[in-house]
């Protein structure tokens, strides 16, 4: 049997934000975020859950982080709370808050766990959405000061920063499919919110180089990958228009300096105001990795109704997991290749790949997912292939610890390693968990 083998320090862990796993939204100054507020009205969640207790980290870090140490892991992704820390959005710092990263922190790093921190995974204090959010020029301002209080606080220990948590779903997802906050459906607004985002990127990336911090800074984007469903002209073009939003958008501008010039026409065409981008260049302020969050591709056929692309998704007849999501580890390794080949990225975390199962406990409590790892294993591959093909990976996040709140899902999609129980808030290890502690024991797998 072919043993892959992963280089020497390689990282591997799990990865986590904020609202999904904190819970504890009102204690200790923690102020209301777009989440909350999103979640209160009935329809928006499924099941109308909310975060409101989710895992109930903030209280229990000690216990998860001592899980994590048990189960093998080197590194741990998490995201910070913007409210827990500026309860006003901007201004006086909420130390109390601020503290809870602190500890969290020393911890990790007492059990011998790497921290990468995200700055911003989707959750804006509600005061700074009710005075425009993103959309609002002064967004840039307020991330950058918000930044620069992470920064000093924890600069001396966390070597991982990771600015934006894949902008892609703060802009279209929340502003143009509106099915995360603030639930508009307006491409025009998205686009200004993916400009605003990639600005405070930036802003963020030069304070950071200003700071002499000793770490290293970044930016997590997720890609998927668009396929024509047939070699026809039309379902080509469909898929290069698909491929411009959901592989291009961001990367470009960081890489680039420019968002892509087929969608900007596009979208001109279809009478969308854009904004000038006459700020371009201060997107592409050096990043020492990129974060890359894979989870699925998608297949395209032309349908001259639909808008703005002129395309519908097509389901293939391949596996999916329980979301719909077609399991196709190719488009993992194909990716990183071309991630390299069309950006000459630097090096690449994967911060984000994993799958939701509808896991059920055994009479004897146990959870015996081997789909689960049956996708992580094709997926640890084809990330193994590209390593193979000279590409510079460092680590594995699998999305996620433990079963969390599934933003517009609620409870009901688990991608945990570990199994949550919402009620009683026990948390029980999936076979995947042990199955993931013995790769990380051999570095590899069979
Ligand atoms: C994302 C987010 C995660 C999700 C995960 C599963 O990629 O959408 O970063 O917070 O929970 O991806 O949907």
């Amino acid at each position: 049997m072919q043993k892959y083998e992963f280089p020497k320090g390689f990282k591997w862990g799990t990865a986590t934000a904020s609202y999904q796993i904190e819970g504890a939204v009102k204690q200790d100054g923690r102020t209301e975020s777009i989440w909350d507020r999103f979640c209160q009205t009935p329809g928006n969640i499924l099941h109308n859950d909310t975060g409101e207790v989710a895992n109930d980290h903030y209280n229990r870090y000690k216990e998860d982080v001592a899980l994590m140490k048990e189960l093998g892991h080197t590194a741990y992704r998490f995201s910070v709370s913007w409210s827990r820390v500026l309860p006003d959005g901007i201004g006086k710092v909420n130390e109390k808050g601020l503290q809870f990263y602190s500890n969290l922190v020393d911890e990790l790093i007492a059990a011998g766990i790497e921290p990468m921190l995200t700055i911003y995974h989707w959750d804006l204090p509600q005061v700074l959405q009710d005075r425009g959010g993103w959309q609002n020029p002064d967004s840039v301002k307020w991330f950058e000061e918000y930044s620069k209080v992470l920064f000093d606080k924890l600069g001396d220990r966390v070597k991982f920063w990771i600015t934006l948590n894949e902008p892609y779903c703060t802009a279209f997802i929340g502003n143009y499919n509106g099915i995360h906050p603030p639930g508009l459906r307006d491409l025009g607004s998205a686009i200004l919110v993916s400009y605003n985002l990639m600005l405070a990127h930036g802003a963020a990336v030069r304070l950071f180089r200003k700071m002499n911090l000793p770490g290293e800074i970044g930016i997590t984007l997720n890609f998927t990958p668009a396929y024509p469903s047939t070699d026809s002209e039309d379902d080509k073009l469909v898929a290069r228009y698909v491929d411009g939003l959901d592989v291009r958008w961001f990367v470009d501008a960081i890489f680039k300096g420019s968002f892509p010039q087929d969608l900007l026409e596009l979208f001109k065409e279809k009478g969308i105001s854009l904004p000038d981008f006459s700020e371009m260049s201060s997107i592409t302020e050096k990043i020492d990795f990129l974060g890359v969050n894979y989870y699925f591709p998608t297949w395209h056929q032309y349908n001259k109704n639909s808008w703005p692309f002129c395309g519908d998704v097509v389901r293939r007849d391949i596996p999916h997991t329980d979301r719909e999501w077609a399991i196709h580890p190719e488009s993992f390794e194909k990716l990183l290749i071309r991630l390299k080949d069309e950006y000459d990225t630097p090096k690449m975390y994967i911060t984000e790949n994993g799958c939701s199962y509808n896991d059920v406990l055994t009479e004897n409590g146990e959870i015996l997912d081997y789909n689960r790892i049956n996708y992580l294993s094709t997926h640890f591959k084809a990330v193994h292939s590209a390593i193979e093909k000279g590409i510079d990976i460092r680590g594995y996040m699998v999305w996620s610890l433990y079963d969390n709140f599934e933003w517009a899902f609620g409870r009901y999609s688990r991608f945990g390693i570990i199994y949550h129980d919402f009620e009683t808030l026990k948390r029980t290890p999936k076979q995947s968990a042990y199955w993931l502690r013995d790769v990380i024991r051999s570095n590899g797998l069979d």
